[in-house]
This record gives C-alpha cells, sequence and structure tokens, in this order.
C-alpha cells in the first residue's frame, strides 16, 4: 500500500493571514487556586499549555510565537515563585529543546535574560545555538522582558552609535529603532492574545503592537490549547486591518 505523505501544513501561506502571534500567558495562580492547588501547579499546568500552544503554532503555519514567560516587574514576586519559575524554565529549556530541534523549531529568547543566574543564561545560550540554523518557525520567549526596559536599551545603542559616528541624529527613524529592539528580525507582530480576562498590555511588545490586533480570552491559560489558538486566528481573519489607512 502506497504510504501517504502527511500534508505540509506550512508549505503554502495559512488562510489566516497570520505571521507572528504573541501571548500574555496570564492566569496560572487562578487556575490552581480553583483547583486548592499551590501556585506552582497552575505555573506547571502552564509549561503544558505552552507545549501544546507551541505545536499548534507549527502545524497552523505560524512563523512566529512569542511568549511572555517572566517580566522586568516579575521580580516582585515572592522569592519562592520566582524560583519555581526559573525552575520550571530551566526543566523546559533541558526537557523541550530536542524536540524544538527535530521539528525544525528555533528558540529565541527576547528580554534582558543575561541579568538571569548565569547557568541558566549558559543553558538559554547553548539551545539557542542548537537550534540557531533550523529554518522551521520561532518561538520566541521573553525571560527579564519589559517593552519598556527593551526601547531602553535600544536607545542606549543607538546613542553609542551616533557618539562613535557610526549614525547620524537624522537617521534614527522608525527602521533604526526596529533594528535595535529584541524582536529586530523577528516577522512584525499580528495579533497579541492576553488570557485570564485582564485587558492590558503589562509592558509587553509595547512598541511592536502598533498596528497589532488584540485578543482578549477569559480562558485561562492552562486552560488554552490548540483549538483555542486556532479560534483566535479565525477571530484574526475576521478583522479588517487598515494600518491607518481606509
Ligand atoms: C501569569 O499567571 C503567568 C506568569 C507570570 C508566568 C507564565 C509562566 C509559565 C506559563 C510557565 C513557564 C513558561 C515557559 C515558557 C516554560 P499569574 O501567576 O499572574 O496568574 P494569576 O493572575 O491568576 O495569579
Amino acid at each position: 500500500m502506497a504510504s501517504q505523505a502527511k500534508p505540509d501544513l506550512t508549505a503554502a501561506a495559512p488562510v489566516h493571514g497570520a505571521r507572528h502571534v504573541a501571548i500574555i500567558m496570564d492566569g496560572n495562580g487562578r487556575w490552581a487556586k480553583k483547583r486548592l492547588l499551590p501556585r506552582v501547579a497552575g505555573h506547571r499546568a502552564g509549561v503544558e499549555a505552552v507545549r501544546k500552544v507551541a505545536r499548534a503554532a507549527q502545524d497552523l503555519g505560524l512563523e512566529c510565537l512569542t511568549l511572555y514567560a517572566f517580566s522586568s516587574e516579575n521580580w516582585k514576586r515572592p522569592a519562592s515563585e520566582v524560583s519555581d519559575l526559573m525552575g520550571l524554565l530551566r526543566h523546559f529549556i533541558q526537557s523541550d529543546i530536542e524536540e524544538f530541534h527535530a521539528n525544525g523549531v528555533r528558540l529565541r529568547i527576547i528580554g534582558n535574560y543575561r541579568a538571569l543566574d548565569p547557568s541558566l543564561v549558559e543553558l538559554i545560550d547553548g539551545a539557542m545555538a542548537r537550534t540557531a540554523a533550523n529554518t522551521g518557525p520561532v518561538i520566541a520567549i521573553a525571560l527579564n522582558y519589559g517593552a519598556q526596559d527593551e526601547m531602553v536599551r535600544a536607545a542606549q545603542r543607538i546613542a553609542e552609535r551616533v557618539a562613535k559616528g557610526e549614525l547620524a541624529t537624522q537617521d534614527i527613524g522608525i527602521d533604526a529603532i526596529d533594528a535595535e529592539l529584541d524582536t529586530a528580525d523577528l516577522p512584525p507582530l499580528d495579533l497579541l492574545i492576553r488570557t485570564s480576562g485582564e485587558q492590558r498590555l503589562s509592558n509587553f511588545m509595547l512598541w511592536q503592537a502598533a498596528y497589532a490586533e488584540l485578543y482578549f480570552t477569559d480562558m485561562l491559560w492552562p486552560d488554552f490549547d490548540g483549538r483555542a489558538l486556532a479560534g483566535a486566528l479565525d477571530a484574526f481573519r475576521m478583522r479588517d486591518r487598515r494600518f491607518g489607512g481606509l
């Protein structure tokens, strides 16, 4: 019997038309509370949702999925929760990097991750290097990320280039700023999703969201999955994007 080739869902431009989706993964704590579980159980369930959604992103033909895992403001949480989150991230990278690699996924980190524990920085750099030559979608994880901090770091680099005479002040435009952001080589952001019913951006991708469509759902992050992502992309497909035009 002739073997049936698995359809390559990424071969043609996907019908939803989105290239880059970003998600503010919110509601792990409330998910755990509803079940009388400790908050860390919500974060653990959140990692399972990350796995499902990352696989679905690939099946749905996205070029990039960016996930807000730890903000530059999350340091204000109790030390035990920060440590739980860092432990989960470490374990996730260690255990999932080979599956990413086998699927051709490129792992990227945005945010000031170099300020994290040196052993975690080493692990992240190794994982990014391992998948750097892959040609499949990018899974970008925002770690120690804040959009204002990202813009400050970009402004500092631009000021340094001006001081060195590499860039003239009048040449600082949108492209020059884009090029210094952590997302410089990622596709433009099309859709920004936030789970758990909150309707704010919480210092996430403020520059990149300039013309992104926003999608808010009451679903708590651990309940979000490939079907929910497909639903968000269906809603995106129905939006009329005008980019300031008519
Ligand atoms: C928000 O829920 C979620 C976070 C601050 C962390 C998100 C982290 C994960 C999903 C796990 C690690 C990620 C990866 C990529 C392995 P919350 O705690 O603010 O929930 P609440 O508002 O209901 O309390």
